[in-house]
């Protein structure tokens, strides 16, 4: 066997940029990706698709017992699957979004999908970075390279309604400002651990904060 592939662990709030930065990241590197918030989203999915209650720890943590969960890590190709069913569309739908914040606040749930991460982290070949919420902190601490992507709120405010385009910029504020404070109780990533770099995109375009991501990988890894 090769070397133990490259972690790069990258966690942040919604409408940091996170899995588009990460994924751009992945494919300049020729790393694997891993989009951790797929799994709970698409947790969420399965949980709504069985009838059961999102809002029920039993029920939730029910539903990992037949969770299927597939997904891409090719940066290039990305696509979650449940089973049978090509779930990659249907888990960024707000019935989903709404939800997957209870979903994830199941401390049983959260241990056995990080397992999940660990296993596939290890699958990588030559590296993979790993994008979500408690990545540098408890998914991957020891990974050489773990890094807080950060945005100032009325920024990532509008990034989101960019994206979501015809919808209500302060109506997208309200709910990117009720989800951060939903995740947040859950775990801390508004704050830097110990030992994990700030990238602050606030003043940078997407080629910048990627290239200043790439910066901290060469710094810390050694890797170009
Ligand atoms: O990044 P995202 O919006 O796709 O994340 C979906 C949800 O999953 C979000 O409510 C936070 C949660 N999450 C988490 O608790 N831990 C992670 N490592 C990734 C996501």
């Amino acid at each position: 066997a090769g070397a133990a592939p490259v972690v790069v662990a990258i966690d942040g709030p919604a409408g940091s940029g996170k899995s588009s930065v990460s994924k751009a990241a992945a494919s300049r590197l020729g790393y694997d990706y891993l989009d951790t918030g797929a799994a709970y989203r698409a947790l969420a999915w399965h949980v709504l698709a069985r009838g059961a209650d999102t809002g029920d720890a039993a029920d939730v943590l029910d539903a990992t017992g037949d969770f299927d969960f597939w997904i891409s890590t090719d940066p290039a190709a990305y696509a979650v699957r449940v089973g049978q069913a090509d779930v990659t569309e249907a888990i960024r739908e707000p019935r989903v979004s709404d939800v997957v914040s209870g979903v994830a606040r199941v401390p049983a749930v959260r241990e056995a999908v990080t397992a999940m991460f660990r296993r596939i982290m290890a699958g990588a070949s030559r590296g993979i970075v790993v994008e979500g919420r408690d990545i540098t902190t408890v998914v991957a601490p020891d990974a050489p390279v773990r890094i807080l992507l950060t945005a100032a709120p009325e920024v990532r405010a509008e990034r989101r309604s960019a994206e979501l385009s015809g919808e209500d910029a302060a109506a997208v504020a309200a709910a990117l400002t009720r989800r951060d404070a939903s995740d947040s109780a859950v775990v801390d990533f508004l704050s830097a651990a110990p030992g994990v770099e700030v990238v602050d995109s606030t003043e940078l375009d997407f080629e910048q904060t990627v290239d200043a991501v790439l910066a901290v990988v060469a710094e810390k890894a050694g890797v170009h």
